[in-house]
C-alpha cells in the first residue's frame, strides 16, 4: 500500500533515500540520511577530484558551487549575498558572534534551552572581555517567556540570542515573537537555527533575526561538515570576523586590506567544496517536498510517537513547548538511557542520548541527567515508530 501523508509521498521519499532499506534511523536530529540525489552529487563531486584535481573540478562546476546561496536563499528568504558556507553550525554561530562588540558590563539574553557551546562561548566572552550573560525564564510551556524577555531589556542588552528548537527536546521557541521584541527595542538577534532548519519553514524576515546559523547534516540531509551563516545585509559592512583570511579579504598592499562587502567575509577559501555543491542540492531537495508540507508530516508523527511512549508504564515524556518538532525525549524508569539506545541498536533502530553539555542548562535546571532522543523526519514510517515504542515496552 502506498503511504501518503499530506502531500509528501513518503514511498518516493523512501525510495530515494538508500539507507531506509537496511535500518530504522530516528536520528535525523543527529545526522539524516542523504537522499541519493545529494549523495549522488556529493560522491560524484569527490570521483571527478579523483580524476580531474580538485580545483579543475571546481572551475568546471562553479554554477553548482553558486546554486548554494541562491538555494540557501530561497530557503530563508534572504539575499543570496546575506549567505555564508560555513563548515558547521558553531563555526557559523561563532562567526557572526565573535564579530559583535561587546564590552564591560554588556548583556546577552538567552534562553534555559540554549545550546552547550553557545554557553560556552558566552562564558568564554565574559571572561575577557566583562560582559554578562542572563538566561531569560521559561513560560508555563517550558520555552522562551517573551513577556520577561520584553521586561528584562535595558541599556545593557547588546544581544539576544537563542535556540529555536534545543538540541536535547522537541520544543520549538517562539522565534518570530523574540524577533519582534528584537525590532522593537533596536537589539541584535541571533537565532541559532541547527535544528529547526528542515523540519520548519524559516523566513528570516518574518523572524526578524538579524543572524542565523544553521547545519547541513540534520534535518536538511544534507553532507557532514556543512553548514551556512546567515547575515542580515545592514549588518555585514558592520561586523569585523574574529578571522579573515583571503578569500575574505583582498590584500592591496603591505599594509593594507579591504574586506568583501557580502557575507562571504564569514567565509574560509578552503572548504568542503563537494559539500557545499551537495548541500545546494539537499536545500533544493527540502524545498521541493515543501517545508510546509514536511513540518505538517513530522509534527504529527512525532506526537504520535509521544503519545505511544508515554502509554507504556514508567516511560516520561520530557518534551515541552506550546509548539513542538520531530524531536522527541524520554526516559524509562529503571534503565539508562545509553542501554536503551544499545537495545535499540541491537533492533536496527538509531536514537542518541542527549544530556552532555548541549543540553546542560535546560536539564540541570529540570533534574535531569540524560534522556533517549528520538527524532523522526518526513520520510519516518508509522510502523517504525511502533517498533520503537515495542521494544521500549520490552
Ligand atoms: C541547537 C544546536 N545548535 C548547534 C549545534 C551544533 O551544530 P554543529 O555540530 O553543526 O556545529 C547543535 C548540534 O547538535 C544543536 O543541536
Amino acid at each position: 500500500m502506498s503511504v501518503r501523508s499530506g502531500t509528501i509521498d513518503v514511498d518516493r521519499a523512501r525510495a530515494e533515500t538508500r539507507g531506509c532499506e537496511s535500518i530504522v534511523h530516528l536520528n535525523h536530529a543527529g545526522s539524516s540520511l542523504m537522499p541519493i540525489p545529494v549523495a549522488d552529487a556529493l560522491i560524484g563531486w569527490q570521483r571527478e577530484e579523483e580524476f580531474r584535481g580538485g580545483y579543475e573540478t571546481a572551475d568546471r562546476h562553479q554554477g553548482k558551487l553558486e546554486n548554494f546561496y541562491d538555494a540557501t536563499a530561497r530557503l530563508l528568504n534572504c539575499h543570496r549575498d546575506e549567505v555564508a558556507f560555513i563548515e558547521n553550525a558553531t563555526r557559523a554561530w561563532d562567526m557572526a558572534f565573535y564579530a559583535l562588540d561587546l564590552g564591560p558590563g554588556d548583556r546577552i539574553l538567552t534562553t534555559e534551552s540554549e545550546y552547550g557551546s553557545n554557553m560556552i562561548a558566552y562564558l568564554h566572552r565574559a571572561r575577557r572581555t566583562g560582559c554578562e550573560v542572563a538566561i531569560v525564564p521559561n513560560d508555563v510551556f517550558g520555552q522562551i517567556d517573551v513577556e520577561a524577555l520584553e521586561r528584562m531589556i535595558d541599556a545593557r542588552v547588546k544581544l539576544i540570542s537563542i535556540s529555536h528548537v534545543p538540541t536535547g527536546g522537541g520544543l520549538v521557541n517562539p522565534a518570530a515573537a523574540v524577533g519582534a521584541v528584537a525590532r522593537r527595542h533596536g537589539v541584535p538577534y541571533l537565532l541559532d537555527a541547527c535544528q529547526s532548519v528542515g523540519q520548519i519553514p524559516l523566513d528570516v524576515q518574518a523572524i526578524g533575526c538579524d543572524f542565523l546559523s544553521a547545519t547541513g547534516r540534520k534535518y536538511l540531509r544534507g553532507p557532514r561538515g556543512t553548514g551556512f551563516l546567515y547575515v542580515r545585509g545592514d549588518w555585514i559592512g558592520r561586523l569585523d570576523p574574529p578571522l579573515l583570511d583571503q578569500h575574505a579579504a583582498e590584500l592591496i598592499n603591505e599594509r593594507e586590506y579591504v574586506m568583501r562587502a557580502d557575507a562571504r567575509r564569514f567565509e574560509n577559501w578552503e572548504c568542503h567544496f563537494a559539500g557545499k555543491a551537495a548541500l545546494g542540492v539537499a536545500i533544493d531537495y527540502a524545498l521541493g517536498w515543501g517545508l510546509e508540507e514536511i513540518r505538517d508530516r513530522v509534527q504529527p508523527l512525532a506526537q504520535d510517537l509521544r503519545d505511544r511512549l508515554a502509554a507504556i508504564d514508567g516511560v516520561e515524556v520530557l518534551d515541552e513547548g506550546a509548539e513542538k518538532c520531530g524531536i522527541v525525549t524520554f526516559r524509562k524508569a529503571g534503565e539508562d538511557p545509553e542501554a536503551i539506545k544499545r537495545r535499540l541498536k541491537a533492533r536496527g533502530i538509531h536514537v542518541s542520548v542527549s544530556g552532555d553539555s548541549g543540553a546542560r542548562v535546560g536539564y540541570d535546571r529540570r533534574g535531569i541527567a540524560t534522556a533517549v532522543r528520538a527524532s523522526v523526519h518526513y520520510i519516518s514510517l508509522e510502523r517504525e515508530i511502533d517498533d520503537l515504542a515495542a521494544t521500549i515496552r520490552g
